[in-house]
């Protein structure tokens, strides 16, 4: 069969009807009776299936057969308007071409309803079920969104290293890289490893994040972004955590925090903006499946601004809330996820932007406050995520960065070329990290992060 096939989601908007239309994909189910047989055929783009009508006399009976649930075919046919409900169009079949079989008795998604822990199981096969065809279109809906919004704002998209020869948060989560045999490794006189027998010469490992890098575009480009994995090999097993997982990162040169946050806002409530007017039909889905205030949560962060407070505050909230937390809060703790949900959920009812924190829990580039106790960090804190943005405005001043790197016995030699941004042209700068995957968990109304994104890294687990 010709490779002039069309997708079924323009054949079930078309109002060209009466015509011979091709069309190719995997067999969602086939039923009938004697005379005459429904396929519901899907191709992937669209949540929707397009009927095929076939009258089965005049097809061969073994291919018939063979035209089952999971099956790939071709169908020739005529698009007319459909004789039945619950859809506009259909196609009467003239010619069936099978691709490729799959055995009933086999197929493991011969079943509606599975589990998304089961699904994880078969994550090469998932696609094909409705809930992650929706994510996988969600995922590239919003992408492009993130390139649009981008440069219709005149950001340019900077490509940063992933095998880095530093440690961008400092907080030293990272995966090696390494060519040394590992089984008998070149050994230095003091003891340890002797790197600079190494591939690069030097001790490297995936980027944890585009940041440094970015700032370093920022300071002549003056707006860019970053939008790459990442990696990290921080043990947690939670619903929100992955050791490989896709950050966006925009660097922007003159941006104190305040047009940071107001970035920030802007930028992911038009995501969500977007991926309601543009996957309407795949949110739905999600909406009446997983979780039915999807929608309604969705446009209430279009529709709201989001409350901005300092992390002093927060503190405050949480001393006073009326609450037991698993971790106990005071000033100086960084907020889990409980104390996140709270003051989003329960107690403002809105995204909310806490600013300021204490500097000895965060990362040692961002812009120290007069106070000498907090730095210019914001986290955006979103409903039933917590955190899907970490930011901050960046410390420009040579002296004070030099101070904190030393402070912090951060190698320099690892770091030099940062440093020297801040004497040449240093400006006010500042930016954040949206994490793509809590995103989409925002998006699609899932509740664990290993569903939307197709092959999650995360302990004990890199199968697919
Ligand atoms: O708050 P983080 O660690 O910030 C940075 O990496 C900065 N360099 C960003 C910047 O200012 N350019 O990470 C940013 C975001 C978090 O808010 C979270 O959404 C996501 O990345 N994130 C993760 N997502 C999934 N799995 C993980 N293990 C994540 N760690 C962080
Ligand atoms: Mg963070």
């Amino acid at each position: 069969m010709e490779r002039t096939n069309e997708a079924v989601k323009d054949l079930l908007q078309s109002e060209a009807l009466n015509r011979e239309v091709i069309v190719k994909g995997w067999v969602r189910t086939r039923r009938g009776k004697k005379s005459v047989n429904f396929i519901a055929l899907n191709d992937g783009s669209t949540i929707h299936n397009i009927q095929i009508v076939v009258e089965v006399d005049q097809f061969d009976e073994d291919l018939l057969k063979s035209v089952t649930t999971g099956a790939a075919i071709g169908v020739r046919g005529t698009l007319v308007a459909s004789q039945g409900k619950g859809q506009h169009v259909e196609i009467q079949a003239s010619e069936i071409t099978l691709y490729g079989e799959a055995n009933p008795n086999e197929y493991p998604l011969q079943k509606k309803g599975h589990s998304l822990e089961f699904l994880r199981e078969i994550a090469h096969l998932r696609f094909r079920t409705n809930t992650f065809g929706a994510v996988t279109r969600l995922r590239h809906a919003m992408s492009f969104a993130i390139h649009k919004y981008f440069n219709d704002h005149r950001f340019y998209y900077l490509h940063t290293p992933i095998i880095t020869g530093s440690d961008a948060e400092g907080a030293g989560e990272m995966f090696r890289v390494t060519t040394l045999n590992m089984e008998n490794p070149p050994g230095r006189q003091n003891g340890g490893i002797d790197f600079s027998q190494d591939f690069f010469g030097k001790e490297t490992n995936l980027t944890v994040s585009g940041q440094l890098e970015a700032e370093l575009g920022a300071m002549a480009l003056s707006k860019v972004y970053t939008f790459g994995p990442t990696f990290r090999a921080e043990n947690s097993n939670t619903p929100r955590h992955l050791a490989e997982f896709w950050m966006v990162e925009p660097e922007m040169a003159f941006y104190d925090n305040d047009d940071n946050m107001d970035l920030a806002e802007d930028f992911t409530q038009y995501l969500v903006g977007y991926a309601l007017e543009n996957c309407y039909d795949d949110l739905e889905f999600l909406n009446n499946m997983y979780d039915n205030q999807l929608l309604d949560r969705l446009r209430f962060v279009v529709d709201n601004t989001y409350e901005r407070i300092t992390y002093t505050r927060a503190v405050e909230i949480l001393e006073g809330a009326d609450q037991k937390w698993e971790f106990p809060v005071e000033w100086g703790v960084d907020l889990q996820a409980e104390h996140e949900k709270y003051l989003v959920e329960q107690y403002f009812k809105k995204p909310v932007i806490v600013v300021d924190y204490p500097r000895e829990i965060k990362a040692f580039y961002m812009k120290q406050n007069e106070d000498g106790q907090t730095v210019r960090a914001m986290d955006v804190l979103f409903p039933k995520i917590g955190e899907v943005i970490g930011g901050s405005q960046r410390e420009e001043v040579y002296s004070k960065l030099n101070q904190r790197i030393e402070e912090l016995g951060i190698p320099k030699e690892q770091l030099w070329w940062y440093l020297e941004t801040r004497k040449y042209g240093t400006a006010p700068h500042s930016g954040f990290g949206l994490g793509f995957e809590r995103l989409m968990l925002f998006i699609s109304g899932l509740s664990n992060i290993r569903d939307v994104i197709p092959f999650p890294r995360t302990p004990n687990n890199a199968e697919f």
